[in-house]
């Protein structure tokens, strides 16, 4: 069969399935960009991970994990900043499109490492939230950056943003058992149980100090190679 019988076959002529095709198109666009933006910050931690962990024989990075915003989130941030939905608004008022999450196995190697991306000249640092001097409420910690990127495509070079978040191992599994506990059920939750999650924030955050003492002390004994 002509494929054109088929699309219009489905509820809809080929016209209108070319239409809704065109339509899409300048947005899948934009996804694309953001989604190199990714990898491009992606490989910038990977090439840093493999220079520490030749310099200091142990990886500072534990996991990166990469997500892009889906549709109806991004859809749902505009409408609440109360702006525009076009392409444009998106890209000047959502700063999480894309979005790295680099997971460290000490406090002191978040530092190192976002202090190592921001470095790089062809980074340039738009926002610096400290989680972790500045816990939120909830107990939350994490080092989130805001920053520009270029990606180099074909005919053009183009700045994307993305947003960074730095966390030890420790900070992960507590914002990810908080979200579990948390998400969609905003209502249960009473001051006792708010002050529970802080105590376990606490005691993790206490947990992460100790470790990264132990590696002070095990870095002062064994000299970094030449
Ligand atoms: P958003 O509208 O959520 O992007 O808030 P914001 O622009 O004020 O940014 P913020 O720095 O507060 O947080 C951005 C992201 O950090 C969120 O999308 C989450 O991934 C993470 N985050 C922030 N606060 C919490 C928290 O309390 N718990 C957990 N699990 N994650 C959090
Ligand atoms: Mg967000």
């Amino acid at each position: 069969m002509e494929y054109k019988e088929q699309i219009a076959r489905d509820d809809q002529t080929y016209e209108q399935f070319m239409k809704n095709l065109e339509a899409t198109y300048p947005f899948e666009r934009m996804m694309s960009r953001y989604r190199c933006a990714m990898m491009e910050i992606e490989t910038k931690f990977n090439v840093l991970n493999e220079e520490y962990s030749l310099l200091f024989d142990r990886q500072p990075i534990n996991s990166i994990k990469t997500r892009l915003k889906d549709p109806a989130s991004i859809i749902k941030k505009i409408r609440k900043l109360g702006k525009p939905l076009t392409l444009k608004s998106m890209e000047e008022n959502l700063h999480d499109v894309a979005g790295i999450r680099v997971v460290c196995s000490f406090v002191a190697d978040v530092y190192t490492l976002a202090e190592a991306l921001l470095k790089q000249d062809d980074i340039t640092l738009i926002q610096r939230k400290d989680y972790i001097a500045n816990p939120k409420e909830n107990g939350y910690r994490s080092l989130h950056l805001i920053v520009e990127v270029p990606i180099f495509l074909e005919r053009e070079k183009r700045i994307m943003k993305a947003e960074v978040q730095l966390r030890t191992i420790a900070m992960d599994s507590w914002a990810s058992l908080e979200h579990q506990l948390r998400y969609k059920k905003e209502t249960l939750f009473n001051e006792q149980m708010m002050q529970e999650l802080r105590t376990c924030a606490d005691l993790s955050a206490e947990l992460d100090a100790k470790m990264n003492d132990l590696k002070s002390q095990v870095e002062h004994q064994s000299p970094q190679k030449q």
